[in-house]
């Protein structure tokens, strides 16, 4: 069966390789249509004449509804949604804007799939570039736990989610995440992936910030970073739960190791 799929955010990273996936398993034409979140009459133009909906999201709040109420009143059949894994727990706050949009989903009576994803392995550009400038891993906290994986990864699962055949994942919560790891297992795995002797030490987070400053990161690499080690020193966050089994089941494969998507990683 072919159905018209519409793609949100298709000019982003995460669109964008979900489209190549999607032409890929099922290369039909593609047209670029243009729609604003915050604008439902250009959205209802956007989706008219499609079935299903690849719904990436945007981290603003309240715009997205009018994404939920376009799909309705265009006769959508079928909405993939980009959620946030651990939705129950705090993200930076972004769990807000998710959480809403599933629930507004959820009422629209249009079958679904929830993709609740974990990060970007993006999200530690600062870490793991202050690391290969500097020859030293530090990090605030041996305790807690995070977890990321490759854009690429997420996105071929929505593809492969969009393009399933009848109901399979009809009104489903899938959640991509990994087996999470500590800030000391991380440095191991950089140390691994760089395939050198590396320090790998624990420091206050002022030590951490100056070391960032040094180690010649980007602004936006050390803002992130910086929230990242105190989001895994405060910890309640829900990534001790992650695990590789749903991700690993969609994609019917292993998900790559971490030391070979940091060595790629870091190699750009
Ligand atoms: N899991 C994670 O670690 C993580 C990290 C970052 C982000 N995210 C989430 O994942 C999403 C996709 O990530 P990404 O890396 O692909 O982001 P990205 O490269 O920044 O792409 C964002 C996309 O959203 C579109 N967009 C922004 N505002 C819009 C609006 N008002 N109406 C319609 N489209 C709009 C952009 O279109 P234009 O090019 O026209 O602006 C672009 O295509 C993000 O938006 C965010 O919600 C997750």
């Amino acid at each position: 069966m072919t159905w018209n799929i519409i793609v949100t955010g298709a000019t982003g990273h995460y669109g964008s390789l979900a489209i190549d996936f999607i032409k890929k398993f099922n290369p039909e034409g593609v047209e670029p249509r243009i729609g604003d979140f915050s604008d439902k009459n250009s959205l209802i133009e956007a989706f008219k004449g499609m079935n299903r909906l690849l719904f990436v999201s945007v981290p603003y709040k309240n715009i997205q509804k009018n994404v939920v109420e376009a799909a309705k009143e265009c006769g959508i059949s079928y909405i993939v949604y980009t959620s946030i894994f651990g939705a129950e727990y705090s993200k930076f706050g972004l769990e807000i804007n998710h959480k809403q949009t599933e629930q507004w989903i959820k009422e629209s009576g249009i079958p679904y799939t929830i993709l609740r994803n974990n990060w970007y392995i993006d999200l530690e550009e600062g870490l793991l570039h202050a690391t290969k400038n500097t020859g030293s891993f530090l990090y605030t906290t041996k305790e807690n736990k995070l977890s990321f994986a490759l854009r690429r990864e997420y996105a071929e699962v929505g593809a492969r989610v969009i393009l399933k055949e009848d109901n399979f994942y009809y009104n489903k919560i899938i959640n991509l995440a990994r087996t999470p790891f500590t800030y000391p297992e991380l440095g191991k795995m950089v140390e691994e992936a760089l395939g050198k002797k590396i320090e790998i030490k624990e420091v206050s987070m002022d030590e951490f910030q100056k070391y960032l400053e040094e180690a010649n990161v980007t602004q936006q690499g050390k803002s992130v970073s910086l929230s990242m080690q105190t989001y895994v020193k405060n910890g309640n966050n829900g990534e001790e739960l992650g695990d590789p089994k749903e991700f690993e089941e969609v994609l019917s494969r292993k998900l790559e190791s971490l030391v070979s998507i940091i060595r790629e990683y870091l190699s750009d």
